[in-house]
């Protein structure tokens, strides 16, 4: 199965946390890729059959500018062949920022909504105030995500 990750960073981690999720999902057997400047025409070119989107939050709530051409994008085109695909998103923030916590993130589950995905997994949210792991705490997460998607009809 095709595993498209997408991520959004300011200063790295998110990127980091999504090329360990490559590694990770490759291991387990999935044909992950992962660009972080991706554009949807990269995208569509590998043809996904699973979406993961990793991304930090910044601003108040906000998305990382790196990732605004694509979310945009994609948010314009909607690509029909991605209606029904499995996907879920890891977001970073920070709870220290209340209301905004992990904003990024759900700008997304938000687009994988409207793009008639289906959310295999509740969001995970990496806090920064809580760990200076994110990587490794991801790796549960992940595992869970490998066999949702391989049970995926
Ligand atoms: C200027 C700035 C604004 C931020 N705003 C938010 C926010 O609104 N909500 C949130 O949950 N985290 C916020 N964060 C925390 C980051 O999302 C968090 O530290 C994350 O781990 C950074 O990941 P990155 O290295 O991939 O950018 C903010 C951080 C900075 C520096």
């Amino acid at each position: 199965m095709k595993v498209a990750i997408i991520s959004g960073s300011v200063y790295g981690t998110a990127d980091e946390v999504a090329r360990h999720a490559e590694s990770l999902l490759k291991a387990a057997g999935f044909e992950a890729w992962h660009a972080s400047r991706a554009t949807l025409q990269d995208l569509q070119g590998f043809a996904p059959e699973a979406l993961l989107a990793v991304t930090s939050t910044t601003g108040m709530g906000e998305l990382p500018d790196g990732l605004m051409p694509l979310y945009s994008e994609i948010r314009d085109v909607l690509p029909a062949a991605w209606r029904g695909l499995p996907g879920a998103v890891i977001g970073l923030g920070d709870s220290s920022y209340g209301d905004t916590y992990c904003g990024g993130g759900e700008q997304l589950r938000e687009l994988f909504a409207e793009l008639g995905m289906r959310e295999v997994l509740p969001m995970l949210r990496l806090d920064a105030s809580e760990t200076v792991t994110p990587e490794t705490d991801a790796e549960p997460w992940l595992a869970e995500f490998a066999t949702a998607l391989k049970s995926f009809p």
